[in-house]
Order: structure tokens, then sequence, then C-alpha cells
């Protein structure tokens, strides 16, 4: 009778050890965790908006795929190369610049700028996106290409001209603002340009929801998404 009645405290403490040792496990896996991500030379940095926000230009299945596999990806592979390196400790900007020229890092350089120009395109593009841009902003796209449509007309043209993978860019040139198209990884930023804006053309971008209709997904972008507010702050960036 003993014997029964020790019995659940003999669990009771059994559970009490294993209630114990789990959240030490849990507490060192988390100081792991923060140490890791303290050394990692980058981090993914959040969407700016939930998965399906984008919908319906970009479905939330593109939007998963692109952000938690593919740009997930290019920042993984930056944290898996840079350690030990003379790259360990800059930041992912200074990666892409001092890489760009270095033939023996092109590996680095195309995961790296990937990483830096998904983050950007992600905050290129806003689900409630405004139809004018702030008036500094405009009277610049006026300076430079006459108006609003005609700067949307010169990005749809280097989006959907662009051969193979690669972007489409609005960028601050001197007092003027140009639009240029880069393949693969390469950006006006790793040649020291000053970006404003980017369409991501890469399929992965646009394949699930529009296959091999490319157009139709740029001009989706162009008519509901610009994020002319982010554009406007970039051109006050030093
Ligand atoms: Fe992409």
């Amino acid at each position: 009778m003993d014997e029964r009645k020790d019995e659940p405290v003999v669990d009771e403490r059994r559970r009490e050890v294993l209630v114990t040792g789990g959240a030490l496990l849990a507490a060192t896996a988390l100081r792991v965790g923060t140490v890791a991500a303290a050394d990692a030379a980058i981090t993914l940095p959040p969407l700016p908006y939930a998965e399906n926000a984008l919908e319906p230009v970009i479905s939330a299945n593109t939007l998963s795929f692109h952000y938690d596999k593919h740009h997930k990806a290019y920042v993984d592979n930056v944290n898996k190369i840079v350690p030990g390196t003379p790259y360990a400790g800059l930041s992912l900007e200074d990666i892409v610049k001092k890489t760009v020229n270095a033939p023996d890092q092109s590996t680095l350089f195309n995961n790296a700028s990937q990483a830096w120009n998904h983050a950007f395109y992600w905050r290129s593009l806003h689900p409630k996106a405004t139809a004018t841009p702030p008036a500094k902003l405009q009277a610049k796209i006026v300076a430079s290409f006459g108006d609003v449509q005609a700067l949307k007309k010169e990005l749809a043209a280097a989006a959907t001209s662009q051969f193979g993978s690669g972007w489409a860019w609005l960028v601050a040139d001197g007092d003027k603002l140009k639009v240029m198209k880069t393949s693969n990884a390469d950006s006006p930023l790793a040649h020291g340009g000053k970006p404003l804006l980017v369409i991501d053309v890469w399929e992965h971008a646009y394949y699930l929801d529009y296959q091999n209709k490319r157009a139709d997904y740029v001009n989706g972008v162009l008519d509901k998404l610009l994020n002319w507010d982010f554009a406007a702050e970039n051109l006050t960036r030093a």
C-alpha cells in the first residue's frame, strides 16, 4: 500500500526532472541560437507585410516560395561562406561592394547581392501603394521622364526586355533619375549607384502566377504595388 502510495510521488519527481531538464535544454538552445544569430554576418529581414498582402498581383504562394525559400537560401549561403574570411563582420552592403569585382568571390557576390536585392525588392512594393509619388520625387520624375506614366513605361520596357534573370531599377543619377536593368544578381548598388526602387524579373518572382507572361506581372506591379514613399526615402539617403 505504501509502495502504491509512493508511486505518484516518484512519477511526480520524474515529471519535475523532465520538465526542469526540458526547460534547461530549451534555455540552452535559445542561448546557442542567440549566439549563432549574433555571430552571423547577416539576417533575413522580416517581410514588411503578410505573405498574402500583395494579392491579386502576387499570390501568397509565390511570395511564400520567393521569401521563405529563395531569399532565405541567399542569406543562408552568405552565412555559410563568410565566417573565417575577410568579409566576416561586414554589412551585407559592404560585402556586395567589395566582391563585385573579385572573380574568385563570385559565389559570395551572387548570394550577397541577391540577399540585398531581395530585401530591397520587398520594400519597393506596398500592398496599399499610393498612386502619386511624394512631391519632391514627383518633381524629379517630371524633370527626368515627363510624367509618372512615362517612367512606368520605361520601367516596363526594362523589365520585359531583360534577357533571362535580372532586375529593373529606378536609380538616382546626379540630379536626374534613370531606369536601368541588371542581369542575374547584379545591381546598381554594387557599382556605387543609388537605387530607389526595383522589380524582380527572375522567373521565380512570377512564374507560379503568370507562367511565361512576364509583362502581366510587371504591369500589375507598376499599376498597384510600387512603393513611392520608399523611393522618396532612398532619394534623401546620403
Ligand atoms: Fe527573386
